[in-house]
């Protein structure tokens, strides 16, 4: 079988195996996924022992995303702009690497039929969550983007880059949220401090979406807020992470799986 792998630290719990099995069975591979666990010190090592088995593709988890890119000899324009890769395979005897969260986020926006096109979107948070997509949403033809930030100054630094390319972006602090938003999009790790939630003012178009990036079994925080200030949708980051998954895959295997059936059994194993 094809061999495949997910490295990170802590890695038990990742659900990768099991949504690159079920797009395999979906196209008909042979296909063996595992988790690999490393440490700072041989994370490196790891990447090129397997390889250097024959492995055909490697997805990388925290904490090693920034690694990731600093080992990789070829980098996609979307890794480039992340500064971090998810996604690394070997082509011709130099190991490429490219990020796959933004487009899996983005495919699942359309999914939930809030094609980012034209739309007003506002994004909180600028760590490595929020700087993985913004390009990527960017690219997607947003009319607006503000990325808003406990520490504004780090959202500022975020959309530098790409600030010449676009009139689109705008940043600022958790205070300025004005506006009226189509989508919103959580990619603080707010969710996962209960006692911290997030606390901002928000106005919401009459079809608008609140999107975070984590995911549970029960509606985030963040989520149940948004839907209280008048979003008509909610989501969370379980279709994103199908998505993602759905990405690599095709990078490697040159076919595309459907991400709805693996999201659906995905969900019920939540529940
Ligand atoms: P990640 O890789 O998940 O993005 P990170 O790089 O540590 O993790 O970034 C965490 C993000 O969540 C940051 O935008 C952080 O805001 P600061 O830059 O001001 O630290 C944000 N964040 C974390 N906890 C938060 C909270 N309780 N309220 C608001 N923002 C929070």
């Amino acid at each position: 079988p094809l061999q495949c792998a997910v490295i990170g630290n802590p890695i038990a719990h990742s659900r990768s195996p099991e949504i690159h099995h079920a797009f395999a069975k979906q196209c008909g591979l042979a296909l063996q996924y595992q988790r690999l666990l490393a440490n700072d010190n041989d994370f490196s090592d790891h990447v090129r022992g397997f390889f250097a088995q024959g492995g055909r593709g490697l997805n990388v988890t925290v904490p090693f995303k920034e690694k990731a890119f600093a080992l990789a000899d070829v980098i996609s324009p979307r890794a480039q702009q992340a500064g971090a890769i998810n996604t690394l395979w070997m082509q011709d005897g130099q190991l490429h690497g490219c990020n796959t969260d933004g487009i899996g986020l983005v495919q699942d926006l359309i999914r939930l039929g809030f094609d980012p096109k034209q739309q007003r979107v506002l994004l909180i948070g600028a760590g490595g969550a929020a700087r993985g997509v913004l390009l990527p949403l960017i690219e997607a033809g947003v009319k607006q983007l503000r990325v808003v930030n406990r520490t504004a100054a780090k959202a500022q630094q975020l959309i530098s880059p790409l600030a010449h390319t676009t009139s689109a972006l705008e940043a600022g602090g958790l205070d300025n949220t004005q506006g009226i938003w189509d989508i919103v999009i959580n990619a603080t790790s707010s969710s996962l401090q209960a006692r911290h939630p997030l606390d901002v003012p928000l106005s919401f178009s009459s079809q608008a979406l609140a999107y975070d990036m984590v995911y549970g079994a029960q509606p985030t925080p963040f989520m149940q807020s948004c839907l209280q200030q008048g979003a008509s949708h909610s989501a969370d980051g379980l279709g994103m992470l199908v998505g993602q998954a759905a990405e690599s895959f095709a990078i490697w295997h040159g076919q595309r799986p459907d991400p709805a059936p693996v999201l659906t059994f995905l969900r019920q194993q939540l529940e």
